[in-house]
């Protein structure tokens, strides 16, 4: 039996020693700790190197770069420190026959393998994540294959090692660190000070706090693992991914009890018992029969790979429960001045002339800000998603009156500070997606994906106008037949009135295309006319002598509240949906016609409890275009989606589906006057009846 021993300078008090099997072979293992004492475990290398197949040195600060040879400043290191005469310690070099490892190696490889294999399997997994090393020196090849994923990084070295008040934020810096040449080194002679300056030291504890609060993942070292975060509280990591080494039980005990979400062990687990890297790294060199140096990173990733073994990233959810908590960021802007006069700030000016058009001007050039925080959202798939609303100030009417630039200036700004806020993908709301190419340029240029929602968007609408239609039971529906019955798009050359278009030339006998310019609608017809030879279609510029044949009706024009159509030549019983944001009816023309149903678009109930500031809909109710985003956000699909105004139909389709996956459901269909009831329904029917009656003669 071979038998692998780790001289551990951590407590005797947790030693062991049991027998195993490993890779066919069988193995005694056994752990000697000597309370930190590197005389006792010099000694002891030398007196047991006989008897060992493999020595692990154990809770030993590793080295801080991977370019050095970890091992062997290591073991001359600890040599040194009991034998200060360099014939003895030669001596004593030549005589150590048995491999001696600190398992760094095992943990390198490890670190990069936990890493590439989560990101692989939970897509996405480190995009864009808010990450805190307490030590990138420690974690050297981890926070170099980190930063390949996010550029959300802090490194608290220069704070822990040397009490200087600043984190470093990229991997290049932390090299230079490394390499003793970053300019932050100058502020070395303070840390005399600040060891003993109370103030500092208060400051450095405040900042490294407010750090662990912001991350959203922290690498905790392995040694001194309590003196990290012994102190830290639930509301500091709470929700937390925690990537550490060697996760013993009281430590996931520890984390779980501060509502950790997810601890990431980095340290296979290739024994039932949970043992240092150094025994494990040992216990393949005792097995594989090689020097240390002779072991590959490629023979060590086959090994983990291998399933025999179990060599993987150990996922350990302290709750039991698995969760993935995803995070988006949506464009939000005011729709009109009528939004202004309800802030408090405003309201004491409205009645002077011109005062609001004052403030909706300076507005318009304001930094965006961020308007809410949205948690709470749950998908029945398991996952999870939190956000931001970053709000743009410009209204529909500043937006037009620029150029497009200055509301991609603006829109390219949000993005910046939904990546600093750790957000791996952007919405762009109502008109922030209507100015110009539609988010071509702004998901070229931006560091995150961007989508405008508009698949979801055209969806949406359709789905809450098949579900008006059924509710009021005027049109006959058979399953899997097209329905007889006449319908019209305003806007059907843009990006959503174009897929509504389609979709509609697929359900209905007869579409007509609405809009401004017949060159463009005839393209458009001729375009859906190949995809859906047996639909009838007309385009029409002048649509007020049709209106009156209409069963269906879907306005989606950026007219910003123009009057679009002329509500009063409708067909009684028609159903409108309007999409448009602005909406293209007013709540006074929705008043002429109590016999039309008027339905504002398809609004999206999110899944789980969302929690977020009120953006105009009822609780728990999201615009389609933000719930597009968010169902990405929750399958993970960090991408650029949905852009330009060319829709793709299989896109409008994918993000259906995805939606019904993650829980999403229409909500309840809603007007000018909020949720139709079945009872309100039933009285539009009824006039409707009558009013057909009555034109019947
Ligand atoms: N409810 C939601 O969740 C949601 C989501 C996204 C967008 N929206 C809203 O939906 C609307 C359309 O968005 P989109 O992205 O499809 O915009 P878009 O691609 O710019 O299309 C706008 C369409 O409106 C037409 N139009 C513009 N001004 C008009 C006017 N005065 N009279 C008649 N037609 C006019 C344009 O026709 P021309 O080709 O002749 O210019 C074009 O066909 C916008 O109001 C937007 O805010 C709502």
């Amino acid at each position: 039996m071979k038998q692998v021993i780790s001289i551990s300078l951590g407590s005797k008090a947790n030693d062991y020693e049991f027998q195993t099997q490993f890779l066919g072979q069988k193995f005694k293992i056994k752990r000697i700790g000597t309370n930190g004492d590197y005389d006792k475990m010099a000694e002891l290398l030398v007196q047991l190197d006989d008897e060992a197949d493999a020595f692990g040195l154990g809770s030993v600060k590793l080295p801080s770069s991977n370019k050095s040879n970890p091992l062997i400043k290591m073991v001359t290191n600890i040599l040194d420190s009991v034998r200060d005469d360099s014939a003895k310690i030669a001596k004593l070099r030549s005589r150590l026959k048995t491999p001696v490892t600190t398992g760094d190696h095992l943990i390198n490889v490890a670190h990069e393998w936990a890493l590439r294999s989560l990101q692989f399997e939970h897509s996405g997994y480190f995009n864009n994540a808010r990450v805190l090393f307490f030590s990138g020196m420690n974690c050297f090849r981890m926070a170099k294959v980190m930063s390949e994923f996010t550029d959300n990084i802090m490194f608290a070295d220069p704070i822990i090692e040397n009490g200087i008040s600043k984190f470093l934020n990229s991997f290049k810096d932390l090299d230079l660190y490394a390499q003793g040449i970053h300019d932050i080194l100058r502020w070395v002679p303070s840390k005399r000070l600040t060891s003993s300056a109370l103030p500092l030291k208060k400051w450095n504890t405040y900042i490294l706090r407010k750090a662990i609060q912001k991350a959203h993942i922290i690498v905790v070292p392995y040694n001194n693992f309590y003196d990290y975060v012994g102190d830290c509280t639930p509301e500091e990591l709470g929700g937390k991914t925690i990537i550490t080494t060697t996760a013993y039980d009281d430590r996931i005990e520890f984390l779980k009890n501060q509502g950790v979400n997810l601890i990431i062990d980095t340290t296979p687990k290739i024994l039932k018992r949970v043992v240092g890297v150094n025994v494990q790294e040992a216990l393949v060199i005792a097995a594989l029969e090689k020097k240390r140096h002779q072991i590959t990173d490629e023979e060590l990733l086959e090994l983990m790979s291998a399933e025999k073994t179990g060599l993987r990233p150990r996922l350990v959810y302290p709750s039991g429960d698995p969760r993935r908590i995803c995070r988006f960021a949506f464009v939000i802007h005011p729709l009109s001045q009528e939004q202004f006069k309800l802030e408090k700030t405003v309201k004491p000016f409205i009645n002077i002339p011109g005062a609001v058009d004052a403030v909706e001007k300076v507005i318009a050039y304001a930094p965006p800000w961020v308007y809410s925080k949205v948690t709470g959202i749950k998908s029945p798939a398991g996952s999870e998603a939190e956000g931001w609303l970053i709000t743009v100030g410009g209204t529909p009417k500043q937006m037009m009156s620029h150029s497009p630039e200055f509301t991609y200036k603006r829109l390219l700004m949000a993005a910046r500070m939904a990546k600093r806020l750790g957000a791996q993908i952007m919405g762009l709301g109502a008109f922030t997606k209507v100015v110009g190419d539609a988010g071509v340029t702004v998901a070229k240029k931006a560091a995150i994906p961007i989508t405008t929602g508009n698949s979801y968007s055209a969806s949406g609408a359709l789905w809450a106008a098949a579900d008006a239609v059924r509710r009021m039971g005027l049109i006959k529906i058979e399953d899997g037949k097209k329905i007889n019955g006449k319908t019209m798009v305003f806007g059907a050359t843009g990006a959503i009135g174009s897929v509504c278009s389609r979709l509609l030339a697929m359900a209905f006998d007869e579409v007509y295309l609405c809009g401004r310019n017949i060159i463009k609608l005839m393209a458009l017809k001729e375009s859906i006319q190949k995809e859906t030879p047996k639909v009838k279609l007309h385009t029409v510029v002048n649509p007020d002598k049709y209106l009156e044949d209409m069963d269906v009706i879907v306005t989606a024009t950026s007219g910003m509240g123009k009057k679009i159509l002329d509500i009063t030549k409708v067909k009684p019983g028609c159903v409108i949906t309007d999409v448009a944001r602005p909406l293209d009816l007013s709540p006074e023309d929705v008043a002429k016609r109590p016999d039309v149903l008027v339905i504002e678009s398809g609004e999206i109930l999110l899944p789980g409890k969302p929690k977020l500031k009120d953006i105009g809909l009822p609780k728990g109710v999201a615009y389609a275009c933000l719930a597009e985003t968010i169902v990405l956000a929750l399958e993970g699909r960090f991408e650029v989606f949905t852009i330009g105004r060319d829709i793709e139909w299989e896109k409008v389709k994918t993000i259906y589906k995805l939606g019904l996956k993650h829980g999403m459901k229409l909500a309840a269909i809603s007007g000018v006057n909020g949720v139709y009831s079945d009872k309100d329904i039933k009285k539009v029917r009824d006039l409707a009846l009558k009013a057909r009656k009555k034109k019947n003669g």
